[in-house]
């Protein structure tokens, strides 16, 4: 594999990168599976939500997904033959408990297993996230993760998955993403299960944290060797104007996107600032936080899971929302196909920020990618240059990150193929490899060979 011509390699010397970094490929199990009926699956939020009429783009369910359930074998393949050395994938909840209680679903757990012993034969290290947003229904119909008992069947549930996974699986990631599963989820209702209402996403962001302490302690209890960890979106935030009302602004937002999961996990409890601002919609005012609750969101972790795609530039907007605050767009930067700013020196500044607040003995890039518009040539090519580049500008970005200090051990591409992207269904792709829906076949894309021959040239792939 050649680098293509028109996408220079801007990366430094990919050699400083330390020995068994963990250079991955990330997916989710609602959006990639497909097979949402079979071997006793029960249905999730997920399922319910995007067969609510006006929900998702065109209609879009994940009811086939790119059929990676019955594909298992060919997309193990895939993923060896792109030379990562971990693969990040989910577990369906409902494939394990059908209504989120109660007796265990054998298939579903043979499934996960046999994809985890297709990645070792393969020569690849499995990343197990416990929870990437398809909450059983059942729990939903009994108030979802607004009710403290969901993060009591999450503990269970985790307990599950790391005693029949645990003797195989060395690294588990308990939420994926608390932020969009309490906010988009409950918050403003463009995710599943589609609630409006800031104090239910407040609670369910409390009972969020609640359960990963929980499953963290399932995970050393079940599986005493692993490591274990959290993955929070984080974007860095940067002033509109250097004003102290904007920097007040940018302060604010910080505390609502990333202080709010990043405090309580490093035992910090929540961050008064936003605290204040909530008032009324608070988990303390609400009634939520329980004596313990602090040491429980707080347990020691030994990794910390970071998605990052983009930053937020902020404003003082007196009256807006109850941070009083507004994002802006810069003009003069480059955009992806879902209108999000490409800003790798973000990446940077937040790596080099995470060390010195919160200092985790590791982080992890659990998602880094881009959507645009792919094109596929007559020949069956996708010449993706601008995912590529975003790619390589982001890899390129931890290098200072690590010469400055953060303890960055590792980067998974999200993601490995085009998959149901949430509320846009199909139609935005983050894939390196391309899926045609139709067929079902699976491409290479321009991204996907630049990194396989990244790999390949840096043997960072190899030996982790
Ligand atoms: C993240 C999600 C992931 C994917 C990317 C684009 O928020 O964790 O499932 O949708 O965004």
């Amino acid at each position: 594999m050649t680098t293509p011509e028109s996408t220079p390699n801007p990366l430094p010397n990919p050699l400083h990168f330390p020995p068994r970094f963990a250079w991955g490929v990330a997916t989710a199990s609602y959006q990639i599976e497909g097979a949402a009926t079979e071997d006793g699956r029960g249905p999730s939020i997920w399922d319910t939500f995007s067969h609510t009429p006006g929900k998702v783009k065109a209609g879009d369910t994940g009811d086939v997904a790119c059929d990676h359930y019955h594909r298992l074998d060919a997309d193990l393949d895939l993923i060896q033959a792109l030379g990562v050395n971990a693969y990040r994938f989910s577990v369906a909840w409902p494939r394990i408990q059908p209504t989120g209680t109660g007796a265990v679903n054998q298939a579903g757990l043979d499934f996960y297993s046999r994809l985890v012993d297709g990645l070792l034969t393969r020569g690849v290290t499995p990343w197990l996230t416990l929870y990437h947003w398809d909450l059983p229904q059942a729990l939903q119909d009994q108030g979802g993760w607004t009710v403290r008992d969901t993060a009591l069947a999450f503990g269970d549930y985790a307990a599950i998955v790391a005693d029949e996974l645990g003797d195989r699986v060395q690294h588990f990631i308990t939420i994926n993403e608390p932020w969009c599963a309490a906010f988009l989820g409950y918050g403003i209702g463009i995710h599943a299960p589609g609630h409006r209402d800031l104090a239910q996403s407040y609670a369910a962001a409390h009972h969020l944290l609640v359960g990963h302490g929980l499953a963290v302690q399932a995970v050393r209890a079940n599986a005493p060797a692993a490591q274990v960890g959290i993955t929070l979106n984080l974007y860095e935030g940067y002033p509109a104007t250097d004003t102290p009302a904007d920097r007040a602004a940018t302060r604010r937002q910080d505390g609502f996107q990333n202080r709010w999961y990043l405090d309580p996990v490093y035992g910090l409890g929540y961050p008064q600032d936003i605290v204040d601002l909530l008032g009324d919609a608070s988990p303390q005012v609400q009634g939520l936080v329980l004596p313990g609750d602090v040491e429980l969101m707080g347990m020691a972790t030994d990794f910390l899971g970071v998605n990052m795609y983009s930053r937020s530039v902020i404003e003082d907007a007196p009256g807006e929302g109850f941070l009083h605050s507004r994002a802006v767009r810069p003009p003069e930067s480059e955009y992806t196909g879902f209108d999000w700013e490409v800003a790798p020196q973000s990446l940077t500044d937040l790596m080099l920020r995470l060390q010195r607040d919160y200092d985790p003995p590791a982080i992890y890039i659990t998602e880094n990618g881009a959507t645009y518009p792919d094109t596929v040539e007559a020949d069956g090519s996708v010449q993706d240059a601008a995912r590529t580049r975003y790619f390589q500008q982001h890899i390129a970005a931890l290098q200072p990150a690590l010469d400055g200090g953060a303890k960055v051990a590792g980067y998974f591409a999200w993601s490995l193929m085009d998959n149901f992207e949430w509320a846009e269904g199909y139609e935005k792709r983050f894939g390196i490899v391309h899926v045609d829906f139709g067929t079902q076949a699976r491409t290479v894309k321009q991204s996907g060979r630049w990194y396989q021959d990244f790999l390949a040239r840096t043997k960072a792939g190899v030996g982790a």
